[in-house]
């Protein structure tokens, strides 16, 4: 009896183990972009000087860039008050769906966002390049 009760809980546990071992393994659905997924970072920088700005670039493997800087400039408020205010400098590439690279070059201050857009392999920042564009 104690033979047969050892027999079914070793065989029981086998059974269970093939079911879970045999299952096939979860897919993880990504959807049309699932090459996304093999995406790597080819450079990492990132910078935080606290009052003194900040500065980060990165690069990945599908093509994109991104690099950004932001300084506090002088400046004055609405009552003529002195204040310091954030200026970024940055510029980010990709290469869209359709196989064309897409930049943009922005600056960002206490008088909004302006961006520089653009399409084509040259115009926008370049692999091993950082912000900010001296020629903005
Ligand atoms: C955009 O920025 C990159 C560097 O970040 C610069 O090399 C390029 O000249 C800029 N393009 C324009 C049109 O300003």
């Amino acid at each position: 009896m104690n033979k047969f009760v050892i027999f079914a809980s070793v065989f029981g546990v086998l059974v269970a183990a093939s079911a879970v071992l045999g299952a096939p393994a979860p897919q993880v659905d990504a959807g049309p972009r699932s090459s996304a997924q093999d995406v790597q970072t080819v450079r990492y920088y990132s910078e935080n000087n606290g009052l003194d700005g900040y500065k980060f670039t990165y690069e990945l493997s599908d093509g994109q860039i991104r690099s950004e800087v932001g300084t506090y400039k002088d400046s004055k408020d609405a009552d003529g008050n002195d204040v310091k205010v954030l200026f970024v400098q940055g510029s980010y590439s990709f290469v869209g769906p359709d196989g064309q690279t897409y930049w943009v070059n922005y600056t960002a201050d206490e008088n909004g966002y302006h961006p520089k857009v653009g399409t084509g392999p040259t115009g926008g920042i370049q692999a091993g390049q950082d912000a900010p564009i001296n020629s903005a």
